[in-house]
C-alpha cells in the first residue's frame, strides 16, 4: 500500500497551543484517593501524594488538569474541602455514588500542581451552585485583597494566591445525568452572570462555557449557538466532550472516529464564527476539547463495584492497542485544527479512563494509551503543518471513505526539526509513505506495532511498548501494518 504525504514548512496551520496536552482528575473512582493520593502507600510524600504516580505523570508533559470534575463537580461545595483535615465532613457524592471524605481539595491540589508544573483548569459548581459560590472560590484561591475568603487562605496556610488562570463554568449542564442539569437558555444565564461576576474581581483569568456533552446530544448546535449569543462578552472558550466505542468490536469503524472528531470541530468552529458575526465581534471564542478519550471497555464487562464506598473503582477502563492507534489519531486531529483548539484535555490521568494505573498500597503501571500520548506531547510542540494526503481508503459501518493513513505534522519552534506523527491503520499491509518536499535525515523513529489489537497492559506484563526503528531512511520510509510511528527529521536547509 503506498501513500503520499505533501507539506511545506512554510505552510503553517496555526502555532500550537501546548494546551492542548492537558489532561483532567476528577474525584471519581480511584482517580484521587489511591491514586494521586494515599498517605498510607510506600511512596508517599509528606502531604499523602504518591511519588510513584508523579513520577509516570511527568514524562508526559501535561501542561494543564482540570479539576474537581466532571459530573462530580455539579454536586460539589468546595467549602468542604478547605481547612484541617480533621474537621471536613464526609458527605454522599451523587455523581458516582460514592462516599466523598474531603481529604483533598483546593489547596491540596493546587499545591499538588505546583509541586508538579502543571497548571490547574479549576471548575465552579453550575449545578448546585451559585454565582456567588464561584467568585467565593476564585477570591479563595486568586485574591490578594484582605477579604473574608482570601483570608481563609492565608489562614489554611497559603499567603500567596495561586493566581488560577483557566476556569470551567460548570461541567455538562446540557445532560439529564448531571446534578442539577439545566435548559439552554438557563444555564447561558447562570454562566453569563457567573462569568461577569468573576471577571469584576478577576479581569485575567480565562473561562469555558460548556459546549453540549457530546455530538450527538439533542441539543447539538442550538446549545451551542445559545450559550454563545447570551455569554459571548465574558467567555474565552466554548467546550467540546468525546468519547469513543468499540462495544460491536467493528475495529475498522472504531478505528475512523477520529474523522469523526474531525467533524465535530469543524461543525463547533463554524458555530463559532456564525455567532461572531451575528454579533459583529472583534473577538474570537476558541475551543476547549476538555474531555476526550476512549470509554467503553468498563461499561462492556457490566461490572458495578459498590456503592457508597470511598474510592470506588468505577471506569477502570483496560486499554488495548486499537484504543491506543485511536488515541494517537485522535492527537492528530487536534493538533491539525490546533488553529481553533486551544485547550484539550485527555480524560482522565490516573485510575479512571486513563493512562496511568494503580494499585492500593501496590505499583503504578502505564497502559497503552500512555505512549501516543507521551510522545506526541513531547515532540508536538511548536508549529502545526498543512499537510495534504493522498493514501488509501476503506468504507466501514460509520463513513463511507475512511482514511487508512492519519497523520499531523509539527515544526519545532527551532525550526530544525520536523515530528510526523503517523497511524497506518491498516492491519493486513505496510504503508511505503513518500514524502516530497522534505529533505533531511530521520533522527527518531519510534513505532508502536507487532502486537494484535486487543493486546493490553497491565502491571505484570507491558506487552505494547515503543520500540526505535533504525534501518530506514526518508526515501525508504514504511509503517508497519496496524501502527503508531513518530518519524522525527531534522531538516536539510
Ligand atoms: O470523565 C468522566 C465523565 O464523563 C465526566 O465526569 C463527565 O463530564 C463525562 O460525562
Amino acid at each position: 500500500m503506498k501513500a503520499t504525504l505533501f507539506l511545506n514548512p512554510q505552510n503553517i496551520i496555526s502555532k500550537i497551543d501546548n494546551r492542548i496536552y492537558s489532561s483532567f482528575i476528577e474525584h471519581m473512582g480511584r482517580a484521587v484517593y489511591t491514586g494521586i493520593y494515599e498517605p498510607t502507600h510506600y511512596s508517599a510524600n509528606q502531604t499523602g501524594f504518591r511519588k510513584d504516580v508523579a513520577d509516570l505523570i511527568t514524562p508526559l508533559e501535561v501542561t494543564n488538569i482540570r479539576y474537581p470534575g466532571g459530573n462530580f463537580l455539579s454536586g460539589y461545595n468546595w467549602k468542604d474541602g478547605i481547612g484541617p483535615k480533621e474537621n471536613r465532613p464526609i458527605r454522599p457524592e451523587m455523581a458516582w455514588s460514592a462516599i466523598e471524605p474531603n481529604q483533598v481539595g483546593t489547596d491540596e491540589f493546587l499545591t499538588w500542581c505546583e509541586s508538579m508544573h502543571i497548571s490547574p483548569m479549576l471548575g465552579v459548581n453550575l449545578g448546585t451552585g451559585t454565582p456567588k459560590e464561584a467568585v467565593e472560590l476564585l477570591e479563595y484561591c486568586n485574591s490578594t485583597l484582605h477579604t473574608y475568603w482570601a483570608d481563609k487562605r492565608r489562614e489554611n496556610g497559603r499567603e500567596e494566591p495561586y493566581h488560577v488562570k483557566l476556569w470551567c463554568l460548570g461541567n455538562e449542564m446540557d445532560g439529564p445525568w448531571q446534578i442539577c442539569a439545566k435548559t439552554a437558555t438557563e444555564y447561558s444565564r447562570i454562566a453569563c452572570e457567573t462569568a461577569k461576576l468573576m471577571k469584576m474581581l478577576d479581569p485575567s483569568i480565562e473561562l469555558v462555557a460548556c459546549g453540549s456533552s457530546f455530538r450527538d446530544m439533542p441539543t447539538f448546535g442550538v446549545w451551542e449557538e445559545t450559550v454563545l449569543r447570551e455569554c459571548y462578552p465574558y467567555i474565552d472558550y466554548l467546550s467540546l466532550h468525546q468519547y469513543y466505542q468499540n462495544m460491536e468490536g467493528d475495529i475498522m469503524s472504531f478505528l475512523s472516529r477520529d474523522e469523526d472528531m474531525t467533524d465535530f470541530i469543524i461543525e463547533v468552529a463554524s458555530i463559532c464564527d456564525r455567532i461572531k458575526q451575528e454579533k459583529n465581534s472583534e473577538k474570537d471564542i476558541k475551543l476547549s476539547f476538555d474531555e476526550w478519550n476512549v470509554w467503553y471497555h468498563f461499561k462492556k464487562e457490566g461490572k458495578g463495584p459498590e456503592k457508597w464506598t470511598v474510592a470506588r473503582p468505577i471506569e477502570e477502563e483496560l486499554f488495548d492497542f486499537a484504543d491506543a492507534l485511536l488515541v494517537g489519531s485522535m492527537l492528530n486531529t487536534l493538533i491539525n485544527h490546533s488553529d481553533v483548539v486551544k485547550i484539550a484535555c485527555l480524560a482522565q490521568l490516573v485510575n479512571c479512563i486513563a493512562p496511568i494505573m494503580t494499585q492500593p498500597d501496590g505499583p503504578a503501571w502505564i497502559q497503552t494509551i500512555y505512549w501516543p500520548f507521551l510522545y506526541t506531547s513531547k515532540y508536538g510542540r511548536g508549529s502545526a503543518l498543512h499537510i495534504e494526503a493522498t493514501a488509501p481508503s476503506y468504507s466501514c459501518a460509520v463513513r463511507e471513505q475512511a482514511s487508512y493513513l492519519s497523520a499531523s505534522a509539527v515544526l519545532s519552534e527551532d525550526e530544525e526539526t520536523i515530528s510526523l506523527f503517523l497511524i497506518n491503520k491498516n492491519p493486513e499491509e505496510v504503508m511505503e509513505l513518500s514524502l516530497p518536499g522534505i529533505s533531511g535525515t530521520i533522527e527518531t523513529f519510534i513505532t508502536l506495532s507487532g502486537v494484535s489489537f486487543d493486546s493490553v497492559n497491565t502491571s505484570e506484563y507491558q506487552s505494547v511498548m515503543p520500540r526505535e526503528i533504525t534501518e530506514q531512511t526518508l526515501e525508504t520510509l514504511c509503517l508497519p501494518a496496524a501502527s503508531w510511528n513518530m518519524v522525527r527529521i531534522a531538516r536539510k536547509k
